[in-house]
């Protein structure tokens, strides 16, 4: 099984992101970071979820509670009060582990060999771990993200709210040479949690389905939810469901109406008289253009998430609901 830790912000979607990794992936720590919530709170959900779906075993260690060059926003308007509202559920029997997540992060991943990262909130931890040790960069075995968007924001027309949050941390990340896969708002979508999705939740009948479409039900509220973290966990659970182009990203820290976005070089993939057609294996042409030329670009240093197959992510989601109890 793939070695991973989660740094995440739960969130309902978090939630579906721990899930899926403790079952289908080695999930060696949950790591929590400020975000949708404050760091009290998501550290206690991350501790529900394990509770609800059996897995008292995986540890928690709570890390930033915020940025270090800003205060930090949250989004009780998306999430409810408590980060992950929806289901009435006990408070956690387990406290979180003593140790910092950015500790954990670091010795873990400098001393096992093939550790995966994944993110699914703002990115302060993963670059307090990188600023503490840019071995890690070279030593994991990469790192998933969700965040940002190929020409898409949610948080701000531009920017994605997990970037646009700690914007100095993704900048840091995405300059550090991890071999890093983004999964952002144009990829997510295309995983919407509606109606059917959520029926189809509740009809398995196990407890963790159950629990699943009451954060669902919150979730949803609105009429326009999707299911962004749990997009970036399936990617590497089954690579199939993504179809992903290789682009260099860089981060905007300095526009006003732009800060935080996740600026993707699209430029040179190939093009067909419509957009929606581009080939997404075109990605290399970075480099038809000579150096100097302003078409050339930089180097992609991002596999960036395009197309995912929906119907399969919800059949395997279901699946996942299907084996807990
Ligand atoms: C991201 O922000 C949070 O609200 C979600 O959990 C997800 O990580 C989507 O922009
Ligand atoms: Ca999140």
């Amino acid at each position: 099984m793939i070695k991973v830790i989660l740094d995440c912000d739960p969130g309902q979607d978090d939630a579906f992101a721990i899930m899926r990794a403790a079952q289908h992936l080695d999930l060696l720590g949950v790591t929590t970071v400020g975000g949708n919530g404050f760091l009290p709170n998501v550290t206690r959900n991350a501790l529900v979820v394990l509770e609800q779906i059996g897995h008292t075993e995986i540890p928690v260690y709570p890390g930033h509670a915020g940025p270090s060059t800003h205060e930090l926003v949250t989004a009780p308007n998306v999430h409810g009060k408590s980060g992950m509202d929806g289901p009435v559920v006990t408070e956690p029997k387990r406290k979180p582990e003593e140790k910092h997540a950015v500790d954990f992060i670091v010795e873990t991943v400098m001393n096992t060999d093939d550790v995966t990262l994944i993110a699914t909130g703002p990115l302060t931890n993963i670059a307090a771990a990188l600023n503490r040790e840019p071995g890690i960069a070279k030593k994991a075995a990469g790192l998933y993200i969700m965040g940002g968007g190929a020409y898409a924001g949610n948080w701000t027309p531009a920017a994605e709210f997990n970037i646009w949050v700690d914007a100095e941390a993704a900048y840091k990340v995405f300059h550090s040479g991890i071999d890093l896969h983004m999964v952002g708002v144009n990829l997510t979508r295309q995983c919407p949690v509606d109606a059917k999705f959520i029926a189809g939740l509740r009809a398995i009948g196990t407890h963790a389905a159950v629990f699943s479409a009451e954060l669902c039900d919150f979730f949803a509220r609105g009429g326009d939810a999707h299911l962004h973290d749990a997009c970036a966990v399936a990617w590497l659970i089954d690579p199939s469901l993504i179809e992903s182009a290789y682009l260099h990203v860089d981060i905007e820290l300095n526009g006003t109406l732009t800060r935080g976005m996740t600026v993707t070089d699209m430029r040179h993939l190939q093009t067909t008289k419509r957009d929606v057609d581009i080939d997404l294996s075109s990605t290399a042409r970075w480099d038809d253009h000579e150096e100097g030329s302003p078409f050339r670009g930089q180097a992609p240093n991002t596999h960036v998430a395009m197309r995912l197959n929906y119907e399969k992510f919800v059949e395997l989601v279901q699946e996942t609901m299907r084996n807990y109890l």
